[in-house]
């Protein structure tokens, strides 16, 4: 008998990141293209419902501010009649978050790869992207990359939203989807209803990204970095008072501490964790604090969608506030009366802190208490979660402005970008 000499394998495509590896959505080298993804990562495996199972044993949460988990997210869709669509927001609509446009820039291919690996798991017969119109470099890297992918894989449709924060609320995306205008819908299940009446996933880029390397490497090397309870890595935007302000990728529960010292904080008066939709933390609570949604629930914040600013304890915060609390009544959907009253009074009442008003304190907490739990979307509980953690973190400096005292300059590290359109 003959026996043939061992002919020597070619490496295994699927390419193992390392398991301390912590840069796993932002790669440490390599550029976007396919081939240099697949170099990275290997093929995309053919992916079914046992997706599901992967992803829900994962413990992946989504990111794109909720933190929802995203098993039960595709078990809701999935257990509908008729064929799915799936949508990857990457509207980014949070004025100072830089995640999602970054990683689309760096890693496209990672998550349209998540976006295709759910569309098969949930048999969904239509896969969209959605990115905001004004972000034109974005949109044209998203092309070529959908240009590079081969043939035989699923169309992907780019979609082009209106600049508007409320844009990427998900019933408003699937509202303006569907022809109308990106105004959110009250009581709608856009896992029963959503793109053309079908059953409707939305999620993150971000949280597709990790998909992606979940339908790779699955749950278990998911679960290699974060704590038991929200594994992974995530992204975040710091900004503000900060050498190196930019987006990171983090394990999920590292220090906060730390992080902050990576990218040159200054001497920190407090926090804004969780961006426009997020809370003030006094710069004192920050020491303990783990970036996990547990760590920053002691200190009653969240990660929401990563976005972090620092604020300096040399500039004004009720200015800042003034910004943010202005932004929220601009970008209103004039839709429910707690919003387009209630964030106008919010505004004013803030408006008045800053000004001295004795009365403005009490307004604001009137104001703020009457708006939570209301309205189509959430719009309003991001206003007055916003301006109540503003009460409590900077309420010392109320008297200061009562009495005409406080001298410190208004820096502007809040930008308020004025609405766009609705369509
Ligand atoms: C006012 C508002 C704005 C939102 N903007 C965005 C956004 O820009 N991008 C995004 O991914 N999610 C945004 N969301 C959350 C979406 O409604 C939805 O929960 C999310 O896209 C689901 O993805 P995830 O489960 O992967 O986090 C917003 C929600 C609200 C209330
Ligand atoms: S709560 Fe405000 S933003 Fe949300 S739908 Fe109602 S009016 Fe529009």
């Amino acid at each position: 008998m003959t026996r043939t000499a061992a002919v020597p394998t070619r490496p295994a495509a699927r390419r193992r990141p390392t398991p301390t590896e912590t840069a796993r959505l932002l790669p440490a080298s390599g550029g976007p293209t396919y081939r240099e993804h697949l170099d990275r990562v290997g093929p995309l495996p053919a992916a079914g419902p046992g997706l599901i199972q992967e992803v829900l044993e994962s413990g992946l949460r989504g990111r794109g501010g909720a933190g929802f988990p995203t098993g039960r997210k595709m078990v809701a869709v999935r257990g509908r009649r008729g064929p799915a669509v799936v949508v990857a927001n990457g509207t980014e609509g949070e004025p100072l978050s830089a995640k999602d446009r970054v990683l689309l820039a760096r890693n496209p291919h990672l998550v349209l790869d998540g976006l295709v690996a759910v569309g098969a798991a949930l048999r969904g017969d239509r896969i969209i992207i959605a990115v905001e119109r004004a972000r034109q470099d974005t949109v044209a890297a998203l092309r070529h990359a959908l240009v590079e992918r081969p043939d035989h894989g699923p169309v992907i449709e780019l979609v082009q939203t209106p600049s508007r924060y409320i844009a990427g609320q998900e019933t408003a995306l699937v509202r303006w989807i569907n022809g109308g205008e990106a105004r959110p819908v009250f009581g709608n299940r856009i896992y029963e209803r959503g793109v053309a009446g079908r059953p409707t996933l939305v999620d993150n880029v971000e949280t597709l990204a990790h998909v992606g390397l979940i339908a790779r490497f699955g749950a278990g090397w998911f679960r290699l970095i974060g704590p038991p309870a929200e594994p992974g890595s995530m992204l975040v935007t710091v900004t503000g008072g900060v050498d190196r302000p930019g987006v990171y990728e983090v394990p999920i529960g590292s220090s906060l501490t730390q992080l902050l010292g990576q990218v040159g904080a200054r001497r920190v008066q407090a926090l804004l964790v969780g961006g426009y939709f997020g809370t003030w933390v006094g710069g004192e609570r920050i020491a303990a604090v783990p970036l996990s949604a547990e760590g920053l629930a002691t200190v009653g914040s969240r990660p929401g969608c990563g976005v972090i600013v620092a604020l300096p304890d040399d500039v004004c915060a009720w200015a800042e506030v003034a910004t943010v609390a202005e932004f929220y009544s601009a970008h209103s959907a004039g839709q429910c009366g707690p919003c387009v009253f209630g964030l106008e009074d919010i505004a004013r009442a803030v408006r008045g802190v800053l000004a001295g008003d004795p009365e403005a304190e009490a307004a604001a907490r009137h104001w703020t208490a009457m708006v939570k739990g209301r309205g189509a979307c959430h719009l309003p509980d991001g206003a007055a979660g916003f301006v109540e953690s503003a009460l409590d973190v900077f309420g010392g400096e109320i008297a200061d402005h009562r009495l005409g005292r406080c001298q410190r300059p208004h820096h502007g590290y809040l930008p308020s970008p004025a609405p766009g359109d609705w369509r």
